[in-house]
């Protein structure tokens, strides 16, 4: 009896060495010290034994199941660790794997030159508004001083959804928008997009420009100037000439041009610039006092600044590009260029 324990003690001890696994030490634990396993049937088998020898063979066949339990908890200990660090192992990426590449897209050069200004004028203290695109004629027209028979008020000009609703023809309406609302110092830049029935190598039905408004105590043309030469040579370069053209907005008096010397000839005449040295870029003035008062500041404490930038007609002086309608195209290869 006694060496049949040992020999299957020494079985159980051989295979449980020789497991690789948990699930494998524990069928061997089902296979001798389970509730029908060899070494439990063996302790059942007792009571048949002469009671003398009992003792003996009890304590044998308690130690062997001792033995067992102890080497099979050494040994799933063991194995736990083994398999979380293979299953660690398994989980890896393998970075290093080449895969497909893929072609990334790029920014579309009108949203580079946007947040490029954008960036240049909240560097100067301006914060963004934004505001409808379908708009009231009052905010598109009446409060900014520009009367029912001034030109760009016929059907022709503007979209009209009725009579005095439109999609916004310039983003000024949110000049009055912000105006009504806030009391000065007001520091404002409002992209957006704009919509004219026109169509044609420098014109589109719709296109985006960036408004921007300073009203303050004190601000007058001399704070435009500045402002906007900063902005040509960050925009540009250092080297770029400002040009300031008496001009006409109803709601600006004064109102100036504003043009740049021409980046392709630098100035000699070329064809982009048509002969000129000069590149007309946006339309800027003094805010009319009129305007403020129907926006319900008082003109005779505040004064301000406007200007209103096309984001494509900036991107084209930028890029010397000159037609309009290749930013509208959706020409991947064209785009690419500006990678
Ligand atoms: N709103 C004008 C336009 O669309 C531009 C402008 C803005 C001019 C502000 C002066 C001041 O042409």
């Amino acid at each position: 009896m006694e060496d049949s324990i040992l020999a299957l003690l020494d079985n159980a001890k051989k295979e449980i060495v020789a497991s690789n696994s948990t699930s494998f030490v524990n069928e061997v634990r089902v296979k001798y010290i389970g509730r029908t396993g060899l070494l439990t049937s063996m302790l059942k088998d007792l009571k048949n034994f002469p009671s003398q020898d009992r003792p003996a063979i009890g304590k044998l066949l308690n130690d062997a199941r001792i033995a067992i339990e102890n080497l099979i908890s050494q040994k799933t200990a063991e194995l736990i660790v083994e398999e979380q660090k293979q299953k660690e192992y398994n989980e890896t990426l393998d970075i290093s794997l080449s895969l497909p590449s893929y072609k990334r897209g790029v920014l579309h050069p009108l949203s580079i030159v946007k947040n490029e200004i954008i960036d240049i004028f909240t560097g100067l203290g301006f914060s963004i508004e934004d505001g409808p695109e379908i708009e009231l004629s009052k905010y598109n027209f009446e409060l900014l001083n520009i009367p029912a028979d001034h030109p760009s008020r016929a059907f022709c000009d503007s979209f009209y959804i009725s009579d005095d609703i439109l999609l916004r023809t310039q983003t000024s309406g949110i000049q009055a928008r912000v105006m009504e609302k806030t009391l000065p110092p007001i520091k404002i830049i409002c992209p957006g997009k704009v919509y004219r029935p026109d169509d044609d190598a420098t014109h589109s039905p719709m296109f985006q420009q960036i408004e921007g408004l300073y009203v303050d105590k004190n601000v007058s043309l001399a704070d435009l100037k500045s402002v906007l030469q900063l902005f040509a040579k960050k925009f540009f370069s250092e080297s770029t000439k400002v040009r300031f053209r008496p001009s006409y907005f109803p709601f600006t008096e004064p109102s100036v041009e504003v043009d740049l010397s021409c980046a392709m000839c630098g100035g000699a005449g070329c064809s982009l610039c048509k002969g000129t040295g000069w590149l007309e870029l946006l339309g800027a003035g003094v805010v009319n006092p009129i305007v403020l008062d129907n926006c319900g500041i008082d003109s005779s404490i505040y004064s301000g600044f406007a200007f209103g930038i096309g984001i494509e007609r900036a991107t084209m002086v930028k890029y010397g590009i000159p037609d309009m309608r290749i930013l509208f195209d959706g020409d991947v290869r064209y785009i690419d260029q500006f990678r």
